[in-house]
């Protein structure tokens, strides 16, 4: 029996995948920030798929200590973990200027990038162990309309402007980035991505949004496909082997990723970056 972490796996294309998974008989655990919320989740999913096999751990993956302290949790409960689904992200476009978490960073980027970097440290060695131990990174088709998109260091938390889906595209250019990076460095543990298209989302999620927003929104449905559809390509890329390329879309086509992705350089200072700020010095300085 896989076992299969996958942050937030109560709503979305990450509820129908942690659903799909348990239908494949793995073992899932969701990270979520809502208790309630991922008790429903868990519940519903061992309901309809007969799966007992499916738990949560809370964790507010905008604060580094929930998002250890859940990784140390599920260490020390379960002992063994086959594959990583960073899903959650933070996209909330009625936000107009930066968020400050607990620990002094912008919320997105700390959800979106600094959350499953944490979390990919804590549990590579446990992912070393598997014998097929994998991370999938949830990245965005959005990067597609900016081709020419580099990570801009100075403004990664809103330091210079802020607005929330600049930011999102430059988290998603960052996870990608990260992910190369660490393709290089860990050779047992197969690190990949997945190019999201636009997926149909419950509007009921987004109660902050304008009138318009939310028409939006609606308008986009319409050219969009189920969470359910996408799900069906993480549980393909989570569970089965032949895919050994990087960056995958919803028909499971391997693809090109932004090419400032492919920035070593860059993709160095970012890692260099993150290591930084999730140190146990820069913490105590907070
Ligand atoms: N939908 C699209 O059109 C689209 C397009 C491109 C890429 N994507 C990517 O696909 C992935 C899934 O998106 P989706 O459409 O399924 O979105 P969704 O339904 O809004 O799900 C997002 C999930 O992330 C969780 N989350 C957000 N902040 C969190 C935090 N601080 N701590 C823990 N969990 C947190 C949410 O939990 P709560 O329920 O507590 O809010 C929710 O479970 C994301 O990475 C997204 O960027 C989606």
């Amino acid at each position: 029996m896989k076992k299969v972490i996958i942050t937030g796996g109560n709503s979305g294309i990450g509820y129908q995948a942690a659903k799909q998974l348990a239908e494949k008989h793995c073992q899932v655990t969701l990270f979520c920030r809502n208790e309630e919320r991922a008790k429903n989740a868990c519940e519903t999913i061992i309901r309809e798929t007969g799966n007992p096999h499916v738990t949560s751990f809370l964790a507010d993956l905008s604060d580094m200590d929930s998002a250890r302290q859940a990784a140390a949790a599920y260490i020390k409960e379960q002992e063994n973990l086959d594959i990583l689904i960073n899903n959650a992200a933070d996209f909330d476009l009625s936000v107009k200027k930066p968020v400050l978490t607990k620990d002094g960073l912008e919320k997105q980027f700390a959800t979106n990038v600094v959350a499953p970097f944490i979390l990919s440290q804590n549990f590579m060695s446990l992912l070393k162990e598997s014998d097929s131990g994998r991370i999938l990174n949830i990245s965005s088709q959005g990067l597609q309309a900016y081709p020419f998109i580099q990570l801009d260091f100075d403004n990664l938390q809103g330091e210079k402007y802020y607005s929330p889906s600049k930011t999102y595209y430059q988290n998603k250019l960052s996870l990608l980035m990260l992910s190369l990076y660490m393709r290089k460095q860990v050779k047992d543990v197969k690190i990949q991505a997945i190019r999201v298209p636009s997926v149909k989302v419950d509007i009921k999620r987004y109660s902050n949004l304008s009138y318009f927003m939310k028409k939006l929104y609606q308008l986009k449905s319409y050219f969009s496909i189920s969470p359910d559809k996408m799900a069906k390509t993480y549980v393909t890329l989570a569970t089965e082997d032949g895919y050994k390329g990087f960056l995958y879309t919803e028909k499971c086509q391997e693809v090109k990723a932004n090419r400032f992705a492919y920035d070593a350089n860059a993709q160095n200072r970012l890692y260099q970056l993150l290591g930084h700020i999730t140190s146990p010095e820069a913490n105590r300085k907070n």
